[in-house]
């Protein structure tokens, strides 16, 4: 029973604070070579779609893939629709199986989001899904959704009470965290993350992953970062080994040979991120 509940892997890893891999996938060899990993390090691990992604492959066709290869590893995996703000692909993929979904209303005022997410939340109810919220959009443009503004941050009173009277699995708070590539070593706001598991024992997804240091993964996951998302680590690596095969063999049109250099490239990645979140070893 590879598939699990992404509420059964996220409060598993809050209570015993390690940090699930949450990894943006971009197609069937990427979502391949992380499944690899995680059973590789027997780890529990969240496969991320974004939008995009869903639009590029289409849900059934995704979902298909998805459950196929998933169905072939025995850690617990679950699926994860990331950043979504339009409800009709957020009804798609929980019907289709999706486990969980990140409803993205991030851009609309805090009430309007509270009101749409605990519908959202009932919706997934009915599949037995998940949900992340977020009040806060995370600072960077992915996967053509967000924005380089600087964050505005709420209150702690406004996070609890859409944490409590939305009944989201998961809260994602802006900490000074960015999607894609940070400039130089960010400043985050860990003790923001502390104060809201203090007042309401809610897994905590760290988002823009990519770029953060060792130490700061360490420090955030032990104060209930439970889900740690990475996208552009993944999109680097597959995209610069599959420069680098190329220019390294000049004339070899082999897809295979290329595909293998990819692969074992995102697989390095995802392996590293395991070890650095302490769920190596974790799966049940
Ligand atoms: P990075 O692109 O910085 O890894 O962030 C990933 C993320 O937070 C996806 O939601």
């Amino acid at each position: 029973m590879p598939i699990v509940p992404t509420q059964e892997i996220l409060q598993r890893a809050f209570h015993d604070r390690y940090g699930v891999a949450a990894i943006n996938i971009v197609n069937d060899l990427t979502l391949e070579a992380v499944l690899a990993a995680a059973e590789e390090l027997r780890a529990p691990l969240i496969v991320q779609t974004s939008v995009k992604t869903v639009k590029m492959e289409g849900a059934d066709v995704l979902f298909d893939m998805w459950s196929d290869m998933a169905s072939r590893v025995n850690v617990p995996v679950a699926l994860h629709l990331d950043h979504c703000p339009d409800r009709a692909v957020i009804s798609e993929c929980l019907a289709k199986g999706w486990n969980s979904v990140l409803f993205d209303a991030s851009k609309l005022t805090v009430e309007e989001n509270k009101r749409q997410c605990i519908e959202v939340v009932a919706e997934a109810r009915r599949y037995g899904a998940a949900v992340e919220g977020e009040i806060e959009g995370i600072k960077g443009v992915e996967d053509g959704i967000g924005s380089d503004a600087e964050s505005t941050v709420q209150s702690l009173d406004v996070a609890l009470d859409f944490i409590r009277s939305t009944g989201i699995d998961c809260f994602a708070p802006a900490i000074g965290n960015a999607h894609g590539m940070y400039k130089a070593t960010p400043h985050l706001d860990n003790q923001r993350v502390s104060d809201i598991v203090a007042a309401e024992p809610v897994p905590i997804a760290l988002h823009g992953g990519t770029g953060m240091t060792p130490e700061q993964f360490s420090d955030l996951i032990s104060r209930g970062c439970a889900k740690v998302n990475i996208s552009t680590a993944l999109k680097i690596r597959f995209m610069q080994s599959g420069y680098d095969y190329m220019t390294g063999h000049p004339g070899e049109y082999d897809p295979p040979a290329l595909f293998r250099a990819q692969r074992a490239a995102v697989i390095d990645m995802a392996r590293d991120h395991i070890r650095l979140f302490g769920s190596e070893g974790k799966a049940w």
